[in-house]
């Protein structure tokens, strides 16, 4: 199905088309927009997790300079809770009543001329409550237990009876904590009603959701509303559901009849838009003595808030990860009085595979294998629930091309048997099988009769590179040097797209820029089927190539002409052409469709006596299918390295048992690595397009994230003959 040649644009490490724009400060921002007679809104957050509000008192707060609206539940009119999505339930609707379920909850919106006067408005704001008792555990006994809620539990073989064979089991207990998304920018909305008609600028990398979900809140047709994203400052998830404060922005622009921007603040970050919820696993592996994996069985428990549901199935990778005959998983959700978790950078595979590949790591040094050689004697070369061929793997290439680089062979595997001076050195590694993720997806492609093209579809760049790669891609099949092509994108009013998520995006929408730029040429040819002056005439899409911005007849650049002197003669400005793409079936292909792959290697150092953990060293060895800018790819994968190192030593977001509010909601408080903590990271790609799809990309974000605790676990294991089980690991773990 693979359909693009290999070209001499893409995959060049093209710099970022969008660059100059970034580094001099003209990319327009969500919160950068302004507009005449905006003012400015504010949160009011409640202070206890449960309970109800049993009074409010706004007289102080609209008797402050500036203020011209004070909405709460009392005076809000009763909003629809937003649409079903491709990623599930809207989060609850904001101001419905006086309950109130978790901490930081926006229980009412202030709206001033200033953000200044607003912000101080909010906190005169005076409200009394009926308080509950917070469920804030997993293990309170008082905690609903939602059972398989994506029906996404997966059973083969029989696990008891695998087991039964196992030379070796290793069964333990996994943790990981709530991780908060904390892009840099402090998502913004900006709205603006003129009558029905609404525009929004949002911090989102979905526009058509919060499109859908407006029209849908507000009862006024999508075709009214227009939302922008030209620029998004980061995303790593939060902005994948339209969370209350875009409504709530919304609502307040509506009843003040003035355009209103709300900022959050870095604390309501932490409580407003999602973040990844804390799991407990349980994962029990058998193996025989020669290195056969016999049985897994795997249960992940994740919290989800009050009335929320949220995609967070941490068991379900260790179901397509490896060769094994009785294989079951099994995931749970506890509500919680906790703000709505979301997607978060590798949602659900980056717990699951902390807990798998370091449980696999165990099981090889129970049995005295190497832990890679393990995992590649228990390779999956075939898809193990469809039992179909995949569509591409390159893991078995990660793996050995990874080592190789890494120097894996000079590793020595007794714990503790590696030292440089002081520092005990560990060698530890993870495999990664990410799944595939595809949505629908279409583009729009123009050529003027200057030469130039114009590319657009509703996608958001988070950071990634979509403009760059979409660039690069558009100019490759149109034959044009990459300064003829503008790529657009972050409009809603352009054709479809979905969500910059799931690593999905990049794949989809270069299908559907693929199948845009090849109409378009094939609209050429349309034009001149009949045209005795072109030398054109008559020739099928197949029969010709384009190059330096003409279209011309295969292996002879002489019979063709230019895109403008078409034009010109059949006296057109222009010619357009739509592309969709739809998500390959593996049902359809007879092979499983395939996400990306990875092997990460690290190196660290422990001084013993300190309790010092440095990571000295990684190299990711990633098959993302067709890489079309190894540069931005590869800042994928090393931005990705950075989360991985971030969620494994770093990142953990402390909810008070007492109150169930976020005690380290700020940059401060809440850990991240910087660049001292973040050593040398090799990226190398493996495979090749992925047959699947036309343009053969699989994608790059997550993959990159993904492994590396486990990775960084197993080698401190190597280090230090300790297991350690529970992210972030933290000083004391190593003590
Ligand atoms: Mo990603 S967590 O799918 O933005």
């Amino acid at each position: 199905m693979t359909t693009l040649e290999t070209g001499r644009i893409v995959g060049a490490g093209l710099d970022r088309v969008d660059a100059p724009l970034k580094v001099s400060g003209a990319a327009p921002y969500p919160n950068d927009f302004a507009v005449p007679g905006m003012v400015h809104a504010a949160l009011v957050g409640s202070t206890v997790a449960a309970g109800r509000i049993t009074a409010i008192d706004t007289t102080e707060a609209l008797a402050a300079p500036g203020v011209l609206d004070v909405i709460t539940h009392l005076n809000a009119p009763r909003l629809e809770r937003g649409p079903m999505t491709l990623l599930g339930g809207s989060p609850p609707a904001p101001l419905r009543d006086d309950r109130v379920l978790h901490h930081g909850q926006h229980i009412g919106v202030v709206v001033a001329e200033s953000a200044e006067q607003a912000r101080h408005a909010a906190s005169l704001v005076r409200v009394t409550y009926e308080t509950s008792k917070a469920v804030l555990d997993v293990d309170d006994p008082r905690a609903e237990i939602l059972d398989n809620p994506w029906g996404l539990d997966t059973e083969r073989g029989d696990v008891t009876a695998g087991f039964a064979r196992a030379d070796v089991v290793v069964d333990e207990r996994y943790t990981t904590p709530d991780n908060t998304n904390n892009p840099l920018g402090l998502m913004a909305t900006l709205a603006h009603w003129q009558g029905d008609g609404l525009t929004v600028h949002d911090s989102t990398q979905w526009p058509h959701n919060v499109r859908t979900t407006l029209a849908t809140v507000f009862q006024v047709p999508e075709s009214g509303i227009r939302v922008l994203a030209p620029f998004v400052g980061g995303g790593f998830g939060a902005g994948l559901r339209v969370w209350s404060h875009v409504i709530l922005t919304v609502l307040a622009a509506r009843r003040v009849g003035r355009p209103v921007k709300l900022v959050l603040t870095r604390p309501e970050m932490f409580s407003s838009v999602g973040h990844r919820p804390n799991s407990v696993q349980r994962i029990r592996i058998g193996a025989t003595r020669d290195g056969d994996l016999v049985a897994i069985e795997h249960h992940g428990m994740s919290s989800v808030a009050m009335e929320d549901d949220d995609y967070e199935p941490v068991s379900f990778g260790s179901a397509v990860a490896y060769d094994c005959p009785h294989v079951l998983t099994r995931d749970r959700q506890a509500r919680l009085n906790i703000p709505c978790p979301g997607s978060m950078r590798a949602p659900a595979e980056g717990q699951g595979n902390f807990a798998l590949e370091s449980a696999i790591d165990e099981v090889a040094y129970a049995i005295g294998m190497d832990p890679l050689e393990f995992r590649l004697r228990n390779y999956a070369e075939e898809h193990p629930l469809l039992g179909l061929p995949w569509s591409s793997k390159a893991l078995r290439e990660c793996y050995t091309q990874g080592a190789e680089r890494f120097g894996w062979a000079r590793r020595t595997p007794g714990t503790g048997s590696m030292r440089d001076g002081r520092w005990l050195v560990g060698y530890g590694m993870a495999g990664v099988s990410y799944p595939f993720y595809q949505v629908p997806c279409q583009a729009r492609a123009s050529l003027r009769r200057d030469g130039s093209a114009y590319v657009r579809s509703a996608a958001t760049d988070i950071g990634t590179g979509t403009y760059t790669v979409m660039t690069q891609l558009a100019a490759e099949l149109l034959g044009l040097d990459v300064g003829r092509v503008r790529f657009d994108l972050g409009d809603s009013d352009m054709p479809y797209a979905p969500q910059a998520g799931g690593s999905g995006l990049t794949g989809a929408l270069a299908n559907a820029v693929h199948g845009a730029c090849r109409r378009l040429v094939q609209e050429f040819l349309d034009v001149v089927a009949g045209d005795e002056a072109s030398p054109l005439r008559g020739a099928l899409l197949d029969d010709v190539t384009v190059t330096d911005g003409r279209v011309h007849r295969v292996g002879d650049v002489a019979a063709g002409e230019s895109y403008g002197e078409i034009l010109a003669r059949h006296g057109l400005e222009e010619l357009s052409a739509d592309g969709r793409s739809t998500p390959p079936r593996s049902e359809e292909l007879g092979m499983a469709v395939a996400g990306a792959f990875g092997a990460k290697f690290v190196e660290v150092r422990i001084d013993p006596e300190l309790g010092l953990l440095r990571v000295a060293r990684v190299v990711s060895a990633i098959d993302g299918g067709r890489i079309l800018n190894e540069k931005t790819a590869g800042s994928q994968i090393i931005g990705g390295t950075v989360g991985g190192i971030s969620q494994a030593l770093f990142e953990e977001t402390a909810t008070d048992a007492g109150t169930g509010r976020i005690a380290n909601a700020t940059f401060g408080d809440y850990l991240m690595p910087v660049n001292a903590d973040v050593p040398d990271m090799e990226v190398i790609f493996c495979g090749g397009p992925d047959r699947a799809t036309a343009v053969g990309t699989k994608g790059v974000g997550e993959v990159g994230l993904v492994g590396l605790a486990a990775a960084i676990g197993n080698a401190v294991h190597h280090a230090t003959g300790r297991r350690l089980r529970s992210l972030p690991f933290t000083i004391d773990q190593l003590m």
